[in-house]
């Protein structure tokens, strides 16, 4: 690591211990203009990081670092399709997915955007088609509903749109099977016509375990209703199209996407098509255009003024300067509940990283453990933890100005509670606060000393704050970029390959080499406890 990032390093720790001995809630008074630089609006997305435990001088520590790091000298590489997943040595120009027509991307020095364009032409094309009945089922009947089979990147971001932009009443419903568990595909095909229902495969490798025992599971229960002619049914999505063909999907329903394109980052690939079919291309195109403004705003913008980089510095801050290891994402919007799973795929098989791109091993923690749920439900469940457990959980806050549909006095309230979460972590609630309120109502001392301890809220707990006017396309198209390039920022400053994920092959081979032991078949060698697992369980 070259000296002046290492000193930059030290010097964001230093600042961090020092955040220890001050609460958050008197910087506003010391800084007056502190809302001036620390909310920033890009592409619709307002975004607060007043109530984080950083001063102004520390964010200049913060944005050190960044150049130290050559923070931007990485997002040049990363625009101009370099290699930055050295140890697969590809590209990661998820950008080029959402650019408009006219770009001119291109990954390790291959020009992609012509391709892209014409995939993009397709999807529209098939949306256009299966939604106005131009192409009909085997039986001559319009399709009504689409199963999308496909895990991990090629499930979560689909899912995560889907449940956002649905209408109340979708013309095309879209069901999901992620899991191998057989209650999953069980559960999406239940009381669906197999005359009417597409089955989308999408899977980049097309080996993927789970996604290939799903979609034999649907092709049977279509083969099952139509006989041979079920196969026009198929769609896949993968980058090896010809194991797609291979599996029975017609050549003309396989959309092709490439290997610069990393699951995670898919969804703005043919990746997307189900959410393309089921709520319009239109939507589609303009959850495409709201991502596409965020890699203008995160090219563009001074550092300092960039939302990506400053909310990875917010969460830097807090993990390296603070050494907090969890993070809590709360939309107070139930039709982004997913939001938390889907950020954990990004950030966690992005950026949990134990060695560096070179192979070192980290001297600093990675990625933050994320986790959440959709508030105001999160309150009645782990919000306890966060307002009183032994450790601090920096929280992001994501929320919708209005709804798009139901009772209007519902939504202020659900702000209320928003507004009202962040203040209460941010404040809290003193011991002399709780005397004096229980002294008013009379209680005995015994119990008022009890109590007081229980009663007291520490505050100090800092959050970001995220808030649209509306939750349309193109505002989830900017956040989901937003949290896209932030990931990346913070891998570019850890010094990590946020694009490949080895943690998730062993337990597939293992799992590959233990089946046929619950099968039977054979006997491999394993630790005591895992084989009176295998003993219990098989066949
Ligand atoms: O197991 C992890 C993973 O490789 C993810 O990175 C990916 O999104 C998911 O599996 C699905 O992979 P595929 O699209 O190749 O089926």
């Amino acid at each position: 690591m070259p000296t002046d990032l290492d000193a930059a390093w030290t010097r964001l720790e230093a600042a961090g211990a020092a955040a220890r001995d001050r609460r958050i809630v008197d910087l506003f008074e010391a800084e007056p203009d502190r809302l001036d630089t620390l909310v920033l609006d890009a592409c619709g997305l307002r975004l607060d990081l007043s109530k984080q435990p950083w001063t102004k001088a520390d964010l200049a520590v913060a944005l050190d670092l960044a150049e130290a790091a050559e923070v931007e000298a990485a997002r040049a590489r990363l625009f101009s399709g370099q290699a930055v997943n050295a140890s697969e040595d590809r590209a990661a120009l998820h950008m080029a997915l959402r650019a408009p027509n006219g770009a001119a991307f291109k990954a390790q020095g291959v020009p992609v955007s012509a391709e892209v364009e014409a995939t993009r032409d397709q999807i529209r094309r098939f949306a256009e088609a299966v939604r106005s009945g131009a192409v009909l089922g085997a039986s001559g009947k319009p399709f009504r509903s689409i199963v999308h089979i496909g895990i991990g990147g090629s499930d979560l971001g689909p899912r995560l749109i889907w449940e956002a932009l649905r209408p109340l009443e979708p013309v095309i419903e879209l069901r999901f099977a992620a899991n191998v568990d057989p209650a999953e595909a069980a559960l999406a095909l239940a009381g669906l016509d197999p005359a009417q229902t597409l089955i989308v495969v999408v899977s980049k490798t097309f080996t993927t375990q789970e996604t290939l025992a799903n979609a034999e599971v649907a092709r049977a229960w279509l083969r099952a209703a139509l006989g041979p002619a079920a196969d026009s049914h198929l769609v896949a999505v993968s980058a090896a199209p010809a194991v797609a063909q291979a599996f029975g999907v017609p050549a003309d329903q396989v959309f092709a996407f490439w290997d610069w394109v990393g699951g995670r980052y898919s969804i703005w690939s043919a990746v997307g098509l189900s959410c393309a079919v089921a709520l319009g291309f239109e939507a589609f195109e303009a959850l495409l255009a709201g991502a596409a403004a965020m890699d203008g705003h995160f090219l563009t913008a001074p550092l300092g003024r960039n939302a990506p980089v400053m909310l990875a510095l917010a969460h830097i801050f807090n993990r390296n300067g603070l050494g907090r290891p969890l993070r809590a994402v709360i939309p107070y919007a139930q039709r982004l509940r997913l939001f938390a799973s889907f950020l954990q795929q990004l950030e966690m098989e992005s950026n949990g990283k134990r060695v560096s791109q070179a192979g070192q091993p980290l001297t600093r923690g990675s990625a933050a453990a994320v986790f959440g749920d959709a508030g105001t439900n999160g309150q009645h469940a782990f919000f306890q933890q966060l307002h009183q457990g032994t450790d601090v959980v920096p929280v992001d806050f994501v929320a919708v100005a209005q709804a798009s549909e139901g009772e209007p006095a519902s939504q202020t309230k659900l702000l209320a509670n928003v507004i009202a979460q962040a203040e209460a972590l941010l404040v809290g609630r003193s011991a002399e606060d709780v005397r004096a309120e229980l002294e008013a109502k009379g209680a005995p001392q015994a119990r008022i000393e009890a109590l007081v301890p229980q009663r007291t809220f520490p505050g100090d707990r800092p959050s970001s704050f995220i808030l649209m006017d509306r939750l349309t396309p193109e505002r989830l198209g900017a956040l989901i970029a937003l949290y896209e390039h932030k990931v990346f920022v913070e891998g570019v400053l850890w010094g990590v390959n946020s694009f490949d994920q080895w943690g998730v092959e062993l337990g597939k081979t293992l799992a590959a080499r233990i089946l046929p032991e619950l099968e039977g078949q054979t006997r491999n060698p394993h630790d005591p406890s895992t084989v009176a697992l295998i003993d219990l369980l098989k066949d």
